[in-house]
């Protein structure tokens, strides 16, 4: 069996709940286009990058004529907004049980990363001030295609010096699981079966996830070697 070296988490939506800011910045887009927005909808948004987001709503809204010029300026303005969210988040805002899983899986010499399609994940990380539980960050900022590419896990996986059979990515949008499971990776998926069945474990919270029930569930062995035993 594969030994766990690395465990590479997406950050919207998986170590902070800014996914419902993304959202509500999307649907004030969309009520200044004349339409609504649904949560519904709002989730094949999620995992895909800024542009590609638009653009699928620009689809859902039936707005079809726009310069390229036009869409850069509605993406921005939605950051803007994003941004504006953004600014109210804490170190409180991390969600449950996030630090002790991260940080148990750290004491048992696991590496760990961020692998976000986000250009705004090194702000959010400050916000919340959790950069130091994470060996290494790689964001929108530094991959050239966005999920469900696996380029953003194989950068993770490279900068930690893993192969990528041992990593198990933790992730909460269907694009990022299915970029996980591309990059020859074991994938957690956090959240809603139905939307993540690629995933090869499912669970709602990390409040629900400790590394030897990880280990038991996913078909890897722990660092040290061996089987887990729950
Ligand atoms: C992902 C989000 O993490 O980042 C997407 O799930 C978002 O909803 C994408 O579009 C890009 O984020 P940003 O902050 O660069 O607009
Ligand atoms: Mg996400």
């Amino acid at each position: 069996m594969q030994q766990l070296e690395a465990a590479i988490f997406d950050l919207d939506g998986v170590i902070v709940d800014t996914a419902k800011f993304h959202y509500q910045a999307w649907r004030r887009l969309a009520e200044e286009l004349g339409f609504a927005f649904s949560e519904r909808e709002n989730e094949q948004l999620k995992g895909v990058s800024r542009m590609e987001s638009l653009e699928l709503l620009l689809r859902a809204g039936g707005i079809t004529d726009l310069t390229e010029e036009q869409k850069e300026d509605l993406a921005s303005r939605k950051n803007e907004w994003y941004k504006e969210y953004l600014q109210t988040l804490t170190p409180a805002d991390v969600l449950p049980g996030v630090a002790d899983f991260v940080g148990q899986l750290r004491s048992q010499g696991i590496g760990t990363a961020i692998a976000s399609a986000s250009k705004n994940a090194p702000l959010i990380l400050e916000k919340v001030n959790i950069r130091p539980l994470f060996d290494a960050v790689v964001d929108g900022n530094s991959v050239t295609r966005a999920k469900p590419d696996p380029e953003v896990f194989l950068q993770a996986a490279r900068l930690l010096g893993a192969d990528p059979a041992c990593c198990c990515v933790f992730e909460d949008a269907a694009a990022g699981v299915e970029g996980a499971v591309r990059a020859g990776m074991r994938v957690v998926g956090i959240g809603d079966s139905g939307l993540l069945a690629r995933a090869h474990l499912i669970v709602t919270s990390f409040e629900q996830l400790e590394p030897v029930y990880l280990l038991n569930h996913i078909g890897i062995a722990g660092h040290a070697g061996g089987e887990a035993s729950e």
